[in-house]
């Protein structure tokens, strides 16, 4: 049992064929710095972590990314999808991978993290937000659930409704089929691909410490959209186990990595303690896990220092 301690490449490579229905990474974002655990992240007994995201160039980066999603994409099915994890810096580049190695016609979103804190200058609009790229295997088969949200509309109220078209608190969405016929347009506002999910603050419970750590509430509405019930989540940059938690407490099974031997401490100790408490989850085992085959230190981008 457990989360993988390798670099995500021979991760990938030991996936099966066609076995996997939802890839979410979330990789280093070519900041040219080391990532720390925010200020005061490391108290009350939250881990102090850092993982290294300093490279020659842009082009290095890219290279490395390609290597690994060529790596990835024979493992999933025809109905599954990927979602790679960005920002600012390398949004246009990933683009461009992903209709290269899938093809344009796989675009499915240009997903927007709208996260609300920092990203403020006097010399610019506030960068507050990252980039989720949503791409298909088939546009004719790919798996796509529409999130459920509380309907504001008077004939509505009360009810429920497909979420693709809300803007607004994500945190308030719920698992589930959208009603057929409903409402879709009376009183709210068209801007469904722009996710609106606070980032953790450094009070928040599920904070672990790790640098970089997403909020489950967003995860939770990209797995739950993204991966049928009981299908096979796959996160190869998994740092502090957020995708996988939110997996298992959908009633998905999960697969993780990461190079970073902290992160695999932080997200197995996160999901130990989410598997105990989380009613008719999935297994903590899944069967690759349990082999062993890819446990290993060995990374060309692992931090060494942690
Ligand atoms: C942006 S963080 C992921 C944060 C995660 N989504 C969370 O919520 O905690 C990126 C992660 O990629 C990992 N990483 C860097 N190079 C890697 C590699 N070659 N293989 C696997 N993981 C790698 C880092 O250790 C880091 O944990």
């Amino acid at each position: 049992m457990g989360v993988v301690c390798a670099d995500w490449l021979e991760f990938a490579r030991g996936l099966d064929a066609a076995s996997v229905d939802l890839v979410y990474a979330d990789p280093p974002f070519a900041t040219g710095r080391v990532k720390r655990s925010p200020p005061g992240g490391a108290r009350m007994g939250r881990a102090a972590a850092r993982y290294e995201d300093s490279w020659a160039s842009v082009g290095e980066w890219v290279g490395w990314l390609r290597e690994r999603l060529e790596a990835t994409l024979p493992a999933i099915r025809r109905t599954g999808s990927v979602l790679l994890h960005v920002d600012w810096r390398t949004s246009h580049h990933a683009r461009l991978l992903l209709d290269d190695l899938l093809g344009p016609d796989r675009f499915v979103n240009h997903l927007v993290w709208a996260y609300g804190l920092g990203g403020s200058s006097a010399r610019r609009f506030a960068r507050k937000h990252d980039d989720i790229l949503f791409y298909c295997v088939d546009p004719e088969r790919y798996w796509f659930e529409a999130p459920l949200a509380p309907a504001t509309s008077r004939r509505m109220r009360g009810r429920m409704k497909k979420a693709t078209d809300v803007l607004g608190d994500m945190t308030k969405l719920q698992s589930g089929h959208a009603e057929k016929g409903g409402d879709e347009d009376e009183g709210e506002r068209g801007a469904g691909d722009v996710l609106d999910v606070a980032a953790l603050n450094n009070m928040a419970r599920e904070r672990t410490g790790y640098p970089t750590q997403k909020p489950r509430a967003l995860l939770d509405v990209l797995v739950r959209a993204c991966c049928p019930p009981g299908g096979l989540v796959v996160d190869p940059c998994c740092g502090s186990g957020t995708t996988l938690e939110a997996a298992v407490l959908a009633g998905r099974r999960w697969a993780g990595c990461d190079a970073n031997p902290d992160a695999v401490r932080i997200a197995s100790g996160r999901l130990e303690a989410c598997g105990k408490g989380a009613e008719g989850g999935t297994t903590l085992d899944p069967p690759w896990c349990s082999t062993g085959s890819f446990v290993s230190t060995r990374s060309t981008r692992s931090s060494t220092s942690m």
